[in-house]
């Protein structure tokens, strides 16, 4: 298998699946590019995974993972990071031989719209038939521990990341500002920042849980105080970048900037965000744009929404294709899943938004240090937050 890392200079690999063999089977990440001298808690990351971890109520997995992480490399005797690459592991501990028992019953059977099709493809007869192996949402569990990594040292430098949906099941939150999302985040199972919308969203997905169906949504990731100047401006766009961290995410189906989709019924001179001066720095009045220009960063916050499809295992009776004796059957999977989505997706975008950044932050800030820009133009790059620390 191949292409298990993402980034450039902050880069993660991840392998593991969901159901391994053995008492050791878990996920693992190894991050590359941690500056020396930090002292990342433990709690820190596992903050982090708890916001994705499954079996925390009616709207998500029934799945007991408790998804504890131990770091097993890259920090020295002092507790501090020492500049090697850091090792993070978290174990699956509830691999249950029922369930194993009910993927092994339609082992050759393709689930419509979940990965086994194509994976029978590349691995044939080896294709890992347990939870789906690396193409499980279980696989984002290694992401969500690098992708932490990455926002602690983002927070260092005053960058903070935010994801929440916006949507589910056909039910729209009221639109919010940065701070009244950021008061309200994490308030509620599906994270949806308008509790009102919110109780909406979970009245009608236990409805179409009860039908053994599932739903979508709309997912929407902030990143706020990002310095102008991110991004390269041919094929590794700031903008691109995100993109495929974003696509790489199973059950993404779209992605949108600011306006997005939108911007095709809307004239030049709405879409267009007009510049004005700050105290001496360049603002915009508006963010059609999601903070963008030529896919490098203006300065304005990062917005970023992307399209969450149902979750393709549903009870409902579906035409399927028996792999090994390759006939027609029909299916409807008695496995466990996630009735949406969206309230497990949003720690996971978080993460591959913070790996991208900060990634671009090392680029930019290697090529600045040998550009020789004038005082002038670098200025206009920081942030106008202060570095944390
Ligand atoms: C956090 C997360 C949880 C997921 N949970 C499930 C699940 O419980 N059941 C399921 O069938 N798919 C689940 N998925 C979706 C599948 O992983 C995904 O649909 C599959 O890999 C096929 O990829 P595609 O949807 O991008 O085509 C989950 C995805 C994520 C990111």
């Amino acid at each position: 298998m191949l292409g298990n890392s993402f980034g450039r200079i902050f880069r993660i690999t991840t392998c593991g699946e969901s159901y391994g063999i053995g008492q050791g089977s878990g996920l693992a990440v190894i991050v590359d590019g941690v500056p020396p001298g930090l002292t990342i808690p433990r709690e820190y990351i596992q903050n982090e995974l708890d916001k994705r971890r499954p079996g925390q109520g009616p709207l998500d997995s029934p799945r007991k993972e408790t998804d504890q992480v131990a770091i097993f490399a890259g920090i020295g005797q002092d507790g501090v990071t020492t500049g090697a690459p850091l090792g993070l592991i978290i174990y699956n501990v509830d691999t249950q031989q029922v369930h194993i028992d009910q993927y092994h019953s339609y082992k050759d059977l393709v689930r419509p719209g979940h990965a086994e099709y194509t994976f029978f493809l590349k691995y044939g007869e080896a294709a890992d038939w347990c939870g789906a192996g690396r193409a499980s949402g279980r696989e984002t569990v290694a992401r969500v521990a690098g992708g932490a990594v990455a926002k602690f040292i983002l927070e260092r430098e005053g960058i903070e990341i935010l994801g929440y949906t916006k949507e589910a099941a056909g039910i729209k939150a009221r639109e919010m500002s940065f701070e009244e999302i950021k008061q309200n985040y994490r308030k509620n199972e599906i994270n949806c920042p308008d509790q009102e919308a919110a109780e909406k969203m979970k009245e009608t997905i236990l409805k179409i849980k009860a039908e053994g169906d599932t739903a979508g949504g709309v997912v929407e990731i902030i990143a706020h105080n990002v310095p102008a100047g991110l991004g390269e401006p041919v094929f590794d766009k700031l903008s691109a970048t995100i993109a495929h961290g974003l696509a790489s995410i199973g059950a993404v189906k779209g992605i949108e900037f600011g306006d997005g989709f939108r911007c095709a019924s809307m004239k030049g001179s709405e879409f267009n965000d007009h510049p004005y001066l700050e105290n001496g720095r360049v603002r915009f009045k508006t963010n059609h744009a999601g903070g963008f220009l030529g896919g490098i960063t203006n300065g304005e916050d990062l917005v970023v929404r992307i399209a969450v499809k149902p979750t393709p295992t549903v009870s409902v009776e579906q035409p399927s294709i028996n792999m090994a004796t390759m006939t027609e059957e029909r299916l409807s999977p008695i496995t466990r899943r996630d009735p949406t989505i969206c309230g497990r997706i949003y720690p996971v975008a978080e993460a591959m938004m913070a790996i991208a950044i900060l990634d671009a932050l090392y680029l930019a800030k290697a090529y600045d240090a040998l550009a020789r820009l004038d005082e002038k133009w670098m200025k206009l790059k920081s942030s106008p937050a202060k570095p944390t620390s």
